[in-house]
């Protein structure tokens, strides 16, 4: 049965792995059960007390901020009768955690500091405390691990720390932070935000300025992947050559405009100001439009502080789409991160908890507050942008028809969608083998 559902000899993947019980239930239990996943992020949890809730298929992880600066992790479950002891995030007064239910309250390291009537229990030993969780962090992000006996955190990112040194994600923070149900598995959530194939298909609207084509894919052992304009693409400025418009047929600057434009808030208004005054001025002798703004935002992103050493102008305008293997994926930006991060809901294999993280890098001087967590149970009642809602609307689709008997499983192309048929390959390997490692 298992066989059944695994990545097939000839590279097809049995939609049995999108939409059945059986198999949401071994990924729960050998991939979410084991890896390093993604809590949140540092700059929630900034004074002693301070909590976020990670939930994971049935589980509920508490991650607090310990009175000596560290982190610790726990399941979130009383040790009296199993109440969940908090909820979303927030602060835990006086650095105590005490249980709503009878007030067993626990110190920030989760030890058992006190019970009520504790003398006229019989069995409660002195030393009992809420069993640690793996917690660690990189980039600012913070990880937690189920397994008590999983490899190091560091270890299991490899190579993304070296991959995206210059990003210095440990310097962004979260500008907003959104949910939102979607009614697809997790997986093809992930899989959607993890190839450029589909720009031609479902967001026609942008070819005219989207140069889909030219995008490289990377894999690496451990599941995690980039891609983007990797390599040569990033000097030129033009449409997806499957418009077949010639350089005349086109107008740069229009490009250029479209392009920042589409990448919204990613850019300052200021960058998209520079935009105009270099349509306005022509770049200068020797160099193109798009070198002229790549060296220009370079500029004035180090101007407002930002350490831009290991950057190179081509990054400026170019995306490094990144997958955090299992459930991370998003394009990310000097400067700036949009990282979408899709769990199972609970144990139900037809939909996914989305939740869309901007982080930017704040200037020193500018105050930062962390934003509010906006949820949406159902995604219809916000509006995403053209893009996304074309993406989201796909996806019902997408689930709809591989649950239809009809769908002999899912065929890849094996250089576009590389990364989705190595996140497959790998999410094999924990389930078969019980570690990710090839
Ligand atoms: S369940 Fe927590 S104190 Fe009773
Ligand atoms: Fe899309």
């Amino acid at each position: 049965m298992l066989e059944s559902m695994l990545v097939q000899p000839d590279g097809l993947l049995p939609a049995a792995r999108y939409t059945s019980q059986e198999f949401l239930d071994l990924e729960l239990e050998h991939v979410f059960g084991k890896v390093w996943q993604m809590a949140g992020r540092e700059e929630q949890l900034v004074a002693p007390g301070d909590f976020l809730e990670y939930k994971i298929g049935d589980e509920s992880i508490i991650v607090v901020r310990t009175e000596t600066g560290g982190l610790h992790a726990f399941p979130n479950v009383c040790l009296h009768r199993g109440t969940q002891l908090a909820h979303g995030c927030g602060h835990f007064e006086g650095n105590s955690i005490r249980c709503p239910y009878h007030s067993w309250t626990y110190a920030l390291d989760g030890s058992l500091r006190y019970v009520p009537d504790r003398e006229e229990f019989t069995s409660i030993p002195d030393d009992l405390a809420l069993k640690p969780v793996q917690v660690d962090s990189w980039g600012g992000f913070i990880f937690v691990n189920l397994d008590p006996d999983a490899k190091p955190l560091l270890e299991m990112l490899d190579p993304l720390p070296t991959l995206l040194r210059a990003y210095r994600m440990d310097e962004l923070k979260f500008r907003s932070y959104l949910s939102t149900v979607i009614h697809a598995n997790w997986k093809a959530v992930v899989d959607a935000f993890n190839e450029a194939y589909h720009v031609q298909g479902l967001h026609q609207q942008i070819l005219p300025f989207t140069d889909d084509v030219s995008i490289a894919y990377e894999q690496f052992p451990l599941g995690h992947a980039h891609y983007g304009q990797i390599g040569t693409a990033r000097g030129i400025l033009r449409p997806s050559p499957r418009l077949g418009l010639e350089p005349g047929e086109y107008d740069e600057g229009e490009l250029l405009y479209m392009r920042v434009a589409a990448l919204g808030g990613a850019f300052l208004g200021e960058e998209r100001d520079a935009v105009q005054a270099l349509r306005d001025s022509g770049p200068p002798e020797g160099s193109t439009l798009l070198e002229a703004y790549q060296e220009r935002r370079l500029r004035m992103l180090g101007g407002r502080g930002f350490d831009t050493s290991g950057l190179e102008p081509a990054q400026m305008t170019s995306v490094e789409d990144t997958y955090v293997f299992p459930n991370v994926v998003g394009p990310l930006y000097p400067g700036t991160a949009l990282m979408f991060r899709v769990r199972p809901n609970g144990r139900d294999p037809d939909s996914c908890i989305k939740d869309t993280w901007v982080l930017e890098w704040p200037a020193p001087d500018a105050e930062w507050k962390m934003p509010k967590i906006r949820d949406y149970p159902n995604w219809h009642d916000r509006n995403w942008g053209e893009i996304t809602e074309q993406d989201y609307t796909n996806l019902g689709y997408v689930q709809a028809g591989m649950k239809s008997k009809a769908c002999e499983g899912l065929r890849l192309n094996p250089r576009q969608e590389g990364n989705i048929l190595r996140m497959h390959q790998v999410i094999d390997r924990y389930i078969t083998e019980g570690e990710g490692r090839p």
